[in-house]
């Protein structure tokens, strides 16, 4: 068996019902074997403060050991007035930092937005990959993922309950295993195809 690809799943709403973790959990669960889907808690981290970062607190450090042993990074979220939650915002910065020393640097990553409303949360999907540019996380392009109606697609377990909905996440967990081989980091921590720059 080829190798399992570690993927550190960030849900961008810290709310219990969440119709972007049941998401997530059916990404999981329909990812093919070549993908372990992980979430990475994101709502213990206190803000990012540049100054407490000089005694940077455990919850900090854990999260960007964890997300640099990541293969891959698969963020799924909804949208929060056009762009994405705080929370959401806060982890990216988080991993970020301390200057250079980016967890998130050079990782094959996705993104996935869900919203009840009519646009599936494209103005967050939108919004976090301009940080991921920056990042240089390599977002996958194709297929894109703008999930919309999001709370009529799951059951009362928070099961998904469309086929329609449960072909389209399948087809686009394949194409993300896919992607995460094209794009895997090489073994000396530099991006197989583009060079790291100073961040
Ligand atoms: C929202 N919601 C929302 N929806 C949307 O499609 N576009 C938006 O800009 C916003 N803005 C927004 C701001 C804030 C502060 C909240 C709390 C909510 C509605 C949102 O999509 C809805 O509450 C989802 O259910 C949130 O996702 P989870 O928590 O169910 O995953």
């Amino acid at each position: 068996m080829d190798k399992i690809n570690d993927v550190a799943v960030i849900v961008g709403s810290l709310r219990k019902g969440s119709i972007n973790r049941q998401v997530a959990n059916a990404l999981a669960e329909l990812a093919p074997a070549s993908l372990k889907l992980t979430i990475i808690e994101i709502g213990h981290l206190p803000i990012y403060n540049p100054d407490v970062d000089e005694n940077p607190p455990a919850a900090w450090t854990a999260f960007r050991e964890r997300i640099k042993a990541a293969d891959a990074i698969l963020f799924v979220t909804p949208e929060y007035n056009r762009s994405v939650p705080a929370a959401l915002k806060n982890a990216l910065d988080v991993g970020s930092r301390p200057y250079g020393q980016s967890a998130w640097n050079g990782k094959p990553g996705a993104v996935v937005s869900a919203s009840p409303g009519a646009i599936g949360g494209f103005g967050a999907n939108h919004h976090l990959r301009q940080s991921l540019v920056f990042l240089n996380v390599l977002a996958m392009q194709q297929p894109e993922a703008y999930i919309s109606g999001a709370d009529k697609l799951f059951d009362a377990n928070g099961k998904l309950a469309n086929d329609g909905t449960r072909k389209f996440l399948q087809g686009f967990m394949q194409a993300f295993a896919t992607w995460i081989t094209k794009n895997a980091k090489s073994t000396n921590g530099a991006p197989s195809f583009v060079e790291a720059k100073a961040i």
